[in-house]
């Protein structure tokens, strides 16, 4: 399976704290937001990703994450000029994909929660069509809302409806099999004037090959696209991190979990940040790992 990481848009809701860098580098408490949806893709056994952004933080993400290769990935880049919607991505990333299913993440939304991992490659095992994650919130106006039958089908999607159906919102987390790079190219834009990945999903729910997910209430998905989100989604990984001593979203933890690096090498991650406490966790891991 593929991934794409999508890290466009103009950030404009977080003026001006983006005005000169991008959404996805800010910080989510001790590390760049970016490694969360990357942890994501990690956690699904997924090594070859595409980060899709704007010209502009494409080299700022780049001399973060280089090729990936620090990590035991493969990361590439692409650009995406203009925000014109979240299913270009799957448009903009066709090569990528090619005949494989692929994993679309947004680059600003945060998952944990316990069986994670498992979950995900569960889901990636079992995909037929596609496959999203449902999570219960408050304020369902805002999302993409799904309703399913008893078995996890999808069997009604809208969204931002003005009267939500169910309050199971859509997170920014989709599995496709690789016709979704089809669907897309057929779309037209929407009233908003962007492609609609939620058209993309309603296409495989015609075909009656779309699933939901449900995240449940002991999991927490946050996104952290507006100040007040991005607080939260900070105050939530500090809470973690300070009870817990373990870090949420590190992602050489990852690769040296998922054996992509050696114990040698996140040591060498950790000495480069040594004065900070997340290279001395990286340290710690590492003599732990030897
Ligand atoms: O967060 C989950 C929600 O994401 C889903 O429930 C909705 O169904 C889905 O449409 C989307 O909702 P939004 O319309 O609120 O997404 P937004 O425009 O905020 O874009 C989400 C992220 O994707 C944002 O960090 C910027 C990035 N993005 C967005 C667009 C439209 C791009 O990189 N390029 C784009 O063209």
């Amino acid at each position: 399976m593929k991934g794409i990481l999508l890290a466009g848009g103009s950030g404009t809701r977080m003026y001006p704290s983006t005005l000169a860098t991008s959404k996805q580098l800010l910080s989510v408490y001790d590390k760049p937001m970016i490694y969360h949806p990357l942890s994501v893709l990690m956690l699904a056994g997924i090594r070859d990703i595409l980060v899709i952004s704007t010209p502009t933080s494409i080299p700022s993400l780049q001399s973060l994450l280089g090729d990936g290769s620090r990590l035991g990935l493969t990361i590439t880049y692409a650009e995406q000029q203009e925000p014109r919607g979240i299913a270009e991505a799957l448009i903009i990333g066709a090569d990528h994909i090619g005949n494989d299913p692929v994993a679309l993440i947004l680059g600003d939304n945060v998952f944990h929660g316990a069986g994670f991992p498992r979950l995900l490659r569960e889901a990636r095992n079992d995909l037929n069509g596609c496959t999203l994650f449902g999570y219960p919130v408050s304020d369902p106006e805002r999302y993409g809302i799904g309703e399913t039958d008893a078995e996890g089908n999808l069997v009604s999607l809208e969204e931002k409806p003005l009267r939500p159906r169910s309050n199971d919102a859509v997170t920014g987390l989709y599995f496709y099999d690789p016709d979704a790079v089809e669907i897309a190219r057929d779309l037209t834009p929407s009233a908003r004037g962007e492609l609609e990945i939620t058209d993309v999903n309603l296409a495989y729910l015609k075909q009656g090959r779309a699933r939901l997910i449900r995240l449940g209430r002991g999991f927490t998905w946050l996104d952290a696209g507006t100040h007040d989100s991005l607080l939260a989604a900070s105050q939530y990984v500090h809470v973690i991190e300070t009870r817990q001593g373990v870090r949420v979203a590190c992602v050489e933890e990852i690769a040296l979990r998922m054996g992509y690096i050696d114990a040698e090498h996140c040591h060498r991650l950790g000495a480069r940040m040594r004065n900070s406490s997340y290279g001395q966790y990286l340290m710690q891991l590492a003599q732990l790992a030897a």
